[in-house]
């Protein structure tokens, strides 16, 4: 499973996706003031359409670099920056597991629903931490791996397998019979507005790279890397859901 692979799928389901501005902005304040902010370097590991690194930059980082493998998602990005008039970002095409930034360079590293995407999360994770200046702050929001965890495992190894062409097609079956439980996605829709049912499944079980951790898996490691937690949420993130896990730590 290469990173291009996962690059042409983020292409194609994100690049048209933009996350609600204020409920993302909610979700943000949680981790993160102006004040602490304010004329830092950041980097937005993983950035997709850049609803983060457009925050950072609005509430005043110095500069946001936001890397992603999907050009089809930076492109919307860089746009997006655009539309917001920011001066002080900038969209590079980059992989997290092979940086080609100088050790110690960023004062936040922000990763948000994306090590878990990468052939080996915990060298992504050691490669954000390499980037990351002493005394600088992570964070990290990661899948949580619950006892339910090898059933989503088996559905979307069995879909991925499926021919790309009949993707659409198979997202619009599952969402036909997946609409009585619909209503369990009511708090998510609003915080992703815009997106349907059908592009939540292909988010979900269509992704090539998805790995699930423990939060004690990767608080661990962080440990190990002489890292204090600032901040845990077990289960809320921008969807408000169980599905993620979030890390706020600082280097020591
Ligand atoms: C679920 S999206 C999250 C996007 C963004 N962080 C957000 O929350 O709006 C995951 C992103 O990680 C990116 N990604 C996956 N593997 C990557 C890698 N090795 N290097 C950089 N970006 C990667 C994908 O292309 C995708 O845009």
């Amino acid at each position: 499973m290469n990173k291009e692979k996962v690059g042409r799928f983020y292409d194609v389901v994100w690049t048209e996706y933009i996350p609600e501005y204020p409920e993302t902005e909610k979700h943000w304040e949680l981790f993160y003031s102006e004040k602490e902010v304010k004329s830092k370097w950041v980097l937005d590991a993983g950035c997709g359409t850049g609803i983060f690194s457009i925050i950072f930059a609005n509430k005043g980082a110095g500069q946001v670099t936001g890397i992603d493998i999907s050009e089809g998602s930076l492109n919307t990005a860089r746009k997006l920056s655009k539309k917001f008039g920011l001066k002080n970002t900038r969209f590079e095409k980059q992989d997290m597991l092979a940086l080609p930034y100088e050790s110690e360079f960023f004062d936040i590293v922000w990763a948000w629903g994306t090590v878990h995407h990468t052939t080996d999360p915990l060298r992504a994770v050691n490669e954000l931490i390499r980037v990351l200046k002493k005394e600088g702050s992570l964070l990290l929001a990661v899948y949580t791996r619950t006892k339910l965890t090898f059933i989503h495992e088996i559905i979307r190894k069995t879909l991925v397998r499926t021919p790309r062409w009949s993707w659409k097609s198979l997202c619009k079956i599952l969402a036909f019979f997946l609409a009585p439980v619909v209503f369990l996605f009511k708090r998510r829709e609003k915080s992703r507005k815009g997106e349907t049912l059908e592009e939540l499944i292909m988010d979900w079980y269509f992704v090539p790279i998805r790995h699930y951790y423990k939060p004690e898996e990767i608080k661990n490691h962080l440990g190990k890397k002489g890292f204090i937690i600032e901040n845990f949420l077990a289960a809320s993130g921008r969807f408000n859901s169980t599905s993620n896990f979030i890390y706020k730590a600082r280097k020591k």
